[in-house]
This record gives structure tokens, C-alpha cells and sequence, in this order.
């Protein structure tokens, strides 16, 4: 099996944006009279906002506090202070090797889609100049279910017709990792640690990577065949 479509999750894997999305939650934990310290990142990677906002509040024992109106403006506020990072960010943030990468696998054919949960990926992509990069988009507003469900995923496969098995997925969060598995595709855990402990193939950055040493990795992963 040939890789045809390499899906890619956006924050933590094309741009640093997963340490916005904490700090975010950290201002908005501040506010609220607690910390929502650094090694609590990991516990918020890849979930949606809603989720977030549940394992923020527990954090700070705020888990029964407050009405379904008053987390929509919680979370609201907390995206305003994302916005806020979002805004001042330029091409100079995206990840090194990144964009290197994506052109290679267009030299080669190989379909790009991006794969993220974040209703504010496409924002993100434009702050950035990386969405020339994709064949198409998949985020949080054309989305029912979060990670780890599949459904971005496959949604990303069916918009350019190809089959689970031909995709490849890029991921940071655990969560989406599962997601990928899910849908029925191999994934690449973007960072070495505890998070993408269940990816077929892990990478420091993609620093250096190139679509030869994605097949290389996969084949002695077992992953793809010939
Ligand atoms: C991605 C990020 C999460 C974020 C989610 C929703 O999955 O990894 O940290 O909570 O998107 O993002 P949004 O920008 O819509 O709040
Ligand atoms: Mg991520």
C-alpha cells in the first residue's frame, strides 16, 4: 500500500499553538482565583474546547460550580484571550521542517489535508501562510465530534478520495492518535513523549524528515506493504 494522503493535526504538529491553547486556560484559571500549572498541559492537548474547559475547572475544584451558560462565556473568554496570541503570530512560527516537508510530499504527489479540532485552525493557517500548503481543510467547525473520535479523519480522507489505509496521520495528543487508529490509518507521533507513546513512528520535529524516511519508518514499523 502506497501512502496517498498524509492528514495533519495543526497545534503542537505545525505550530506551537498547543502552549497558546495553555496559556489561555492558564490566564482564564488565574481569573477564576487557582493555577493551572504547566504540567497540566498535557492533560489538554488535542481535547476540544469544552473538554478543556472541564479539566481546567477540575483542576481548581470548580468542576459543579457553574450553569452550561456560564461555561459557554467561560470558554468564550477563554478564547479571546487564544485570539490575542493568534493575532500577533507570523510565518516565522511555524515548526522547523514543516513546510519543507508539505512541498516535498507535493513534489510527489502525495495528498495534504489538514486535521484539526480547533474551530480557529483556519485563523491559524492564514497567520501563518501554511494553507496554500493544503489540498483542504478539515476543522472544528465542520465537525460533530472531537477527537478521539474519527471523524475528522475520515472526513479529511473523503474530500480527496482516498481509502483509510493509503492515509497517514500526523499528531501530538493521545487523543489524536486514537482518532487515527479509529479511522483505520497509521499515525505518526509528532514529539517522544508519553503522549505518542501508541504511534507507529515517532519524531523529534520534522526537522530534516522527508517523505523517503516517512516510508522507510512505516515499512520497518510494519506498516505498509509492498
Ligand atoms: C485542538 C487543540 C486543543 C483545542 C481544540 C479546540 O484540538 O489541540 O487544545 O482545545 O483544538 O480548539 P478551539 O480553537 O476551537 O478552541
Ligand atoms: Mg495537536
Amino acid at each position: 500500500m502506497t501512502i496517498r494522503c498524509c492528514i495533519f493535526d495543526l497545534d503542537g504538529v505545525l505550530v506551537d499553538t498547543a502552549r497558546y491553547h495553555y496559556l489561555a486556560w492558564a490566564r482564564l484559571a488565574r481569573g477564576l482565583g487557582f493555577e493551572f500549572p504547566p504540567a497540566c498541559e498535557a492533560s489538554i492537548r488535542g481535547l476540544s474546547r469544552m473538554d478543556s474547559l472541564e479539566v481546567v475547572l477540575r483542576a481548581g475544584g470548580m468542576e459543579r460550580r457553574f450553569a452550561p451558560e456560564e461555561r459557554e462565556r467561560l470558554a468564550a473568554e477563554k478564547n479571546a484571550f487564544y485570539l490575542e496570541s493568534v493575532a500577533a503570530m507570523t510565518p516565522a512560527e511555524v515548526l522547523p521542517g514543516c513546510v519543507e516537508f508539505l512541498r516535498s510530499l507535493r513534489g510527489r504527489g502525495i495528498g495534504r489535508v489538514l486535521g484539526s479540532s480547533s474551530k480557529n485552525a483556519g485563523l491559524v493557517l492564514d497567520r501563518t501562510g501554511l494553507r496554500p500548503l493544503f489540498d483542504d481543510v478539515v476543522d472544528g467547525t465542520h465537525l460533530t465530534r472531537a477527537k478521539p473520535d474519527p471523524e475528522v479523519f475520515l472526513l479529511g480522507a473523503s474530500r480527496v478520495g482516498a481509502e483509510p489505509a493509503q492515509c497517514v496521520v500526523f499528531e501530538d495528543a493521545a487523543a489524536g492518535i486514537e482518532a487515527a487508529h479509529r479511522a483505520g490509518m497509521r499515525c505518526v507521533g509528532v514529539g517522544t513523549g508519553a503522549a505518542t507513546a501508541a504511534a507507529e513512528l515517532r519524531i523529534a520535529s520534522f526537522a530534516d524528515f522527508t517523505p523517503g524516511a516517512l516510508a522507510a519508518g512505516l515499512d520497518a514499523a510494519g506498516g505498509v506493504d509492498k
